[in-house]
């Protein structure tokens, strides 16, 4: 256990966005800015600052509505590790989204799964990060064609929580927002994907479809709106997926494991979640 003198709790709001984007990057995450003001302005961001003022550790959470609600962003710099700094944090996380009555999920790195075992966090499914990595790539997407068409935000908010198994209107909303957004739907508005800029690539997720070709569908016309890179987080299961991800030239970068407290039941639909929010949303 740390010394108290060495290090304090914090609760992080907006002013703190450079600090926690510093670990964030350090740890070679997609997250910009905007994902930081979201987690803390519709969440609760926590962490710890050593004497020096430096934030070394971090963790978010976000309510969902009715069932759950999503840990993620837990980070320790590299000279602060194995400390017990991340089982503190994520235990204040559980506590937070207990107190609200919401089941505490995440998706794990493999590294994290290691910490959320300790405490009870189960698993309900595995996901793999899939990347494309262009040879002549531009790193940004903003420069990319990503205006949207016409589309009913309600419609899209619904198919999501039937899919994920919770309302997350107000991430749709933000996600819809944001400049570098583009979403498409499918023509009987049985689906949609969405892709926003990343700090090191478009992500694209959440791909909502009642079939997998329908999901790919949707794939290959928000992919033929950048020549960047892109990152895709799709559930081992949707294979005919992954195998044309990979026809595509996509490669694997690395697994995730969604994890629940205590439960190990997926929620909602996970046929219909053809590709998630990326791991912090789930
Ligand atoms: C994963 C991470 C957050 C762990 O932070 P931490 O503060 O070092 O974790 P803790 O000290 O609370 O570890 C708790 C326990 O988890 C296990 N653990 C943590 N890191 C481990 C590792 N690299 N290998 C094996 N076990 C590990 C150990 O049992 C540890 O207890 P012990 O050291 O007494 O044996 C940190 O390594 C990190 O920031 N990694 C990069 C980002 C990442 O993967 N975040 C998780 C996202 S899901």
């Amino acid at each position: 256990m740390v010394n108290s003198n060495e290090i304090y709790p914090v609760q992080l709001n907006l002013d703190d966005v450079d600090d926690a984007l510093k670990l964030s990057i350090e740890a070679g995450w997609n997250q910009i800015d905007k994902d930081w003001q979201l987690f803390i302005s519709k969440g609760k961001a926590i962490g710890f600052r050593n004497s020096s003022g430096q934030l070394v550790a971090s963790a978010a959470t976000l309510p969902y509505q009715n069932n759950f609600g999503f840990i993620s962003m837990v980070l320790v710099t590299k000279n602060w590790r194995r400390q017990g700094l991340a089982t503190q944090l994520v235990n204040n996380c559980i506590e937070l989204l207990k107190s609200q009555q919401l089941i505490p999920v995440l998706d794990a790195t493999i590294e994290g799964a290691k910490v959320y075992r300790h405490q009870g966090f189960l698993p309900l499914f595995d996901l793999n990060r899939w990347q494309l990595i262009p040879e002549l790539s531009k790193p940004d997407t903003n420069s990319a064609d990503l205006s949207t068409p016409e589309f009913d935000i309600e419609k899209l908010q619904k198919l999501d929580a039937g899919a994920v198994g919770a309302s997350r209107s107000h991430i749709l909303d933000d996600f819809c927002s944001r400049s570098g957004t583009r979403i498409e739907v499918l023509d009987d508005e049985s689906g949609f994907g969405l892709m926003r800029s990343g700090r090191n690539a478009a992500q694209i997720g959440p791909v909502i479809a009642p079939t997998q070709s329908a999901a790919i569908s949707l794939l290959e016309r928000l992919m033929s709106h950048t020549s960047g890179p892109i990152y895709i987080d799709v559930p081992t299961m949707a294979d005919q997926v992954g195998q044309w991800l990979k026809n595509r030239g996509f490669t694997i970068q690395r697994g995730f494991i969604r994890m629940a407290q205590g439960r190990a039941k997926p929620f909602g639909n996970p046929a219909h979640l053809l590709a998630s929010a990326g791991p912090e949303f789930g």
